[in-house]
């Protein structure tokens, strides 16, 4: 995972870094580094802990010409202060950030050995500096350098490199990992994604995989294979990416509230009042399609089996498989599948590597994602972008609903139903009186914030608004929870249900409704505490919370975001670091 963050020219680097930083630490936040060059000389500070350890031990400079930084979730050696990047060659000739994984690290790591490197860190990434050291030694040019670096490199990568003789000069190098250039007049900037660079620059370049260059303060050159690049000019809607968190304590507080906006917007990019807007050969293909494919991880796996759901009432064969299973396992089940992967961050390693899969088989594949300019949005035939904003809670919440508001307007355009415009509309008036009533949701989380094993049943979407309510309290709240299907619980696991075990349960489909209150009755029979969430037709006395009437098939809206909130008082009660749980990153960059 890992973000990284560079710039040459007349820039405040000390903020830049810091701040652009602190705007990647979405990527990962276990250690954060940076390096910068200054009269001639390279200074490196870098600290274990989040980017606000590394600000403290970072002595406020200026005059710096070039600087790069790095915030980390280790893949190779642990979080510590010398595996922290920037990392630097032997010579101290090269200092590099790096996002990525070098996949054939040990075997360069000995043949460096055999020349005499020594290794002070665990990292791949110092083995990309002594190679590029190695390389330079002979070749004696910087970018004949990185092109040798890059034969030989095995892996994903996206690096800003220092090279400590150059000071007019920032390199870069890239390949199946995010990289993207900043351009303004004065200065040059690249980073991970362009939240770092929105306030300074509004024309952007993508960096391609097997491409390199060089960046000077008003110039750049983009290489592949010793030949120059005609560069790939980009946008960025800076309204869709502040990250401001206004009065909010937590950006996962800001993001759930957020949500009937966010899909307001959607449905305004996707219908004009009279039609939908989606690219109509889309539309052909899943009209054609025999088997639809859906393909995610996490979050977005769960809004793709409501997305099943949604499919199966169009006729259409459909499964949902988590992409890192399918990655290995690529079967295919009919003569003309579309596959459509879902992913807020568009970057998420395994559905790339699903994605490469279908582009050698030539299959066409639709991405629905909330991030512009990402990998799987432009390497997919068919793109949709969710219009969420920036996302910056680790924990996936608004992208969830856009996700599924998104597939059941798919639906509606297949079938050329526009009845589903009225039935978003409700279901947006009632998030609008659930976000009134958390308190009550508060109130519940206080009384089961001690709990450490939950489990969550429900049947049809309820099961699968379960899934994704059981994935937010352990990621949030760090209480070990599982989804069960209300009627499978007795087949096994009903075992563990002792006095006190704590049952969370959404019903929303009437006609599973009292089959539900049935397995909820032989739960509380052995002395569980169920804690329900119901629509307010099924509701009935005792029930803990009810929401608003929706139409049965958008239920998922409002039973998630009583998960959403459910999760956030426990975790707030426990005084939990909502926003950055412990060893997650928000973009999966990593296979
Ligand atoms: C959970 C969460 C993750 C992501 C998963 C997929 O709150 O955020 O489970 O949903 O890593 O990420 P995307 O959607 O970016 O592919």
């Amino acid at each position: 995972m890992c973000g990284i963050v560079g710039g040459i020219g007349n820039i405040d680097f000390h903020n830049y870094l810091i701040e652009g930083l602190k705007k990647l630490d979405y990527r990962g936040y276990d250690s954060a580094g940076l390096a910068f060059m200054k009269g001639g000389k390279v200074e490196l500070h870098r600290a274990m802990g989040k980017v606000s350890d590394l600000e403290a031990i970072t002595p406020k400079f200026t005059g710096a010409s070039v600087g790069i930084a790095h915030t980390r979730w280790a893949t190779h050696g642990e979080p510590s202060e010398i595996n922290a990047h920037p990392q630097k060659s032997n010579e101290g000739i090269f200092y590099i950030v790096h996002n990525g994984v070098i996949e054939n690290f040990r075997e360069l790591k000995s043949a460096l050995r055999q020349e005499g490197y020594i290794f002070y860190s665990k990292t791949d990434t110092e083995v990309i500096a002594n190679l590029l050291e190695s390389h330079y030694k002979k070749e004696k040019d910087v970018l004949r350098a990185i092109e040798e670096t890059q034969a030989e490199l095995q892996g994903s990568y996206a690096c800003a490199i220092i090279f400590a003789l150059d000071p007019e000069h920032l390199y870069f190098m890239k390949n199946a990992s995010p990289l993207l250039i900043g351009l303004d007049g004065e200065a040059n900037y690249l980073a991970s994604d362009a939240v770092p660079m929105i306030p300074y620059c509004n024309k952007f370049i993508d960096v391609e995989d097997g491409e390199y260059g060089r960046l000077t303060a008003s110039d750049f050159e983009v290489y592949r294979d010793g030949k120059p690049q005609e560069p790939h000019y980009t946008e960025r809607n800076a309204a869709l990416l502040t990250h401001d968190l206004g009065d909010y304590p937590h950006y996962m507080l800001k993001e759930i509230e957020e949500t009937p906006a966010c899909i307001r917007r959607l449905v305004e990019n996707y219908f004009d009042g009279t039609s939908f807007l989606f690219d109509q050969g889309m539309i052909n293909a899943l009209k054609k399609a025999d088997y639809v494919l859906f393909l995610a991880c996490g979050t977005s796996s769960y809004a793709s089996e409501v997305g099943v759901r949604y499919m199966r009432e169009l006729g259409k064969n459909s499964d949902a498989v988590i992409a890192s299973e399918w990655a290995y396992d690529p079967f295919i089940k009919a003569r003309n599948p579309v596959y459509i992967l879902l992913s807020q961050s568009g970057e998420t390693a395994d559905l790339i590597h699903c994605l490469k899969i279908i582009n050698e088989r030539g299959g066409t594949s639709i991405a629905i994602t909330n991030s512009k300019g990402s990998t799987i949005e432009r390497k997919s035939t068919y793109a949709c972008l969710l219009y969420a904003g920036l996302e910056v809670a680790v924990a996936s919440t608004k992208s969830y609903a856009d996700q599924v508001v998104f597939l059941a307007l798919l639906k509606a355009a297949v079938e050329g139903d526009t009845d589903v415009i009225k039935d978003i509309r409700s279901a947006i008036a009632a998030q609008k009186t659930v976000i009134k009533q958390k308190e009550d949701i508060h109130e519940i989380a206080k009384k089961v914030k001690g709990i450490s094993d939950a489990f969550f049943v429900g049947r049809g979407f309820d099961f699968l608004a379960c899934k994704e309510g059981t994935l937010k309290l352990k990621e949030i709240a760090y209480v070990h929870s599982e989804a069960y299907p209300g009627g499978e619980l007795k087949h096994g696991p009903i075992a563990l249900i002792q006095p006190g075990t704590c049952v969370f349960c959404s019903i929303s489909e009437e006609r599973l409704s009292s089959q539900m209150r049935n397995n909820l009755e032989e739960l509380k029979a052995r002395g569980a505490n169920i804690i329900l969430f119901s629509r307010k037709a099924l509701q009935k006395k005792g029930d803990a919370f009810s929401y608003p009437d929706i139409p049965e098939y958008l239920s998922p809206l409002l039973s998630v975001l009583c998960f959403q909130y459910l999760s956030y008082y426990v975790a707030l009660e426990k005084d939990l670091p909502i926003d950055k749980p412990r060893n997650l990153a928000k973009s999966v960059t990593v296979e």
